[in-house]
């Protein structure tokens, strides 16, 4: 039985006043102490926001895949360990976008974050050309083949799947087709790392809200939500916890 997963992303957003919003949410993950609650914050802010909120998973963004060495401005995932991260997310689409990150490079950092004792959450998801060329089901597979590390197994790997064209949009994919996704990763996933897989958390993510998080987390092989700009605020972020814990 895979607890659900309530995973918040702030992105390049928020500052020390917005901490005052983890008080609240800390607060509703004891209430539904079924649910796993996580933020991932900007790296400027997990060391206060570990020492704020210390019941919640506090997480980075990103981590370089090296553990150190001539690499300016980016950050290990020792270094964000020792600020406080329980876990980091590689592979999101907007560092795949942004920076040009492939699924080789997700693959590099997530185990670089578990080398330092992190938690990963690897994202994956189709552009909306490839879903319209019918390809999403393709195009996540083979992101899951090339990123999955080896030894991955659900004591430290959660999958996020995140169409693109869904995040930060107010569009979602229908419920069949979350389905559909979900069933097709666990299944490269079995065949990668047997029935480890079973034990490892799919998360969907691409605009979810209060009003949407029931439903979405009642799909067979969806195991929690990966949020971003409705985990900014308490008012926001709660209503899907709750949900995940109804
Ligand atoms: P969104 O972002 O919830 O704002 O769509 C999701 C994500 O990028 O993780």
């Amino acid at each position: 039985m895979r607890r659900k997963l309530v995973a918040g992303n702030w992105k390049m957003n928020g500052d020390r006043a917005s901490l005052a919003e983890l008080d609240l949410v800390e607060r509703a993950a004891a209430t539904h102490a079924g649910v796993d609650v996580a933020i991932a914050v900007p790296f400027t802010l997990i060391e206060r926001a570990a020492d704020r909120a210390p019941d919640l998973s506090i997480g980075a963004q990103d981590v370089h895949e090296n553990d150190r060495g001539a690499h300016t401005g980016c950050v290990s995932a020792a270094q964000v360990a020792e600020a406080g991260a329980r876990f980091v997310i590689v592979g999101h689409s907007e560092r795949r976008g942004d920076q040009g990150e492939t699924s080789h490079d997700a693959w590099a950092k997530a185990a670089a974050a578990h080398r330092a004792g992190l938690s990963v959450i690897l994202c994956c998801g189709e552009t909306e050309a490839e879903r319209d060329a019918g390809r999403a089901e393709r195009v996540v597979q083979a992101q899951v083949e090339k990123s999955l590390p080896d030894d991955a197994d659900g004591s430290w790997l959660t999958l996020a799947y995140e169409p693109r064209w869904a995040i930060g949009t107010g569009r979602t994919p229908t419920l069949d087709e979350i389905a559909a996704i979900h069933s097709i990763a666990r299944a490269k996933m079995r065949h990668m790392i047997g029935e480890k897989a079973d034990g490892v958390r799919i998360l969907y993510g691409g605009s979810v809200t209060g009003d949407n998080a029931a439903a979405i987390m009642a799909v067979p092989d969806v195991d929690g939500a990966l949020v971003g700009g409705a985990s900014l605020t308490a008012a926001k972020f709660v209503p899907i916890i709750e949900a995940a814990g109804a």
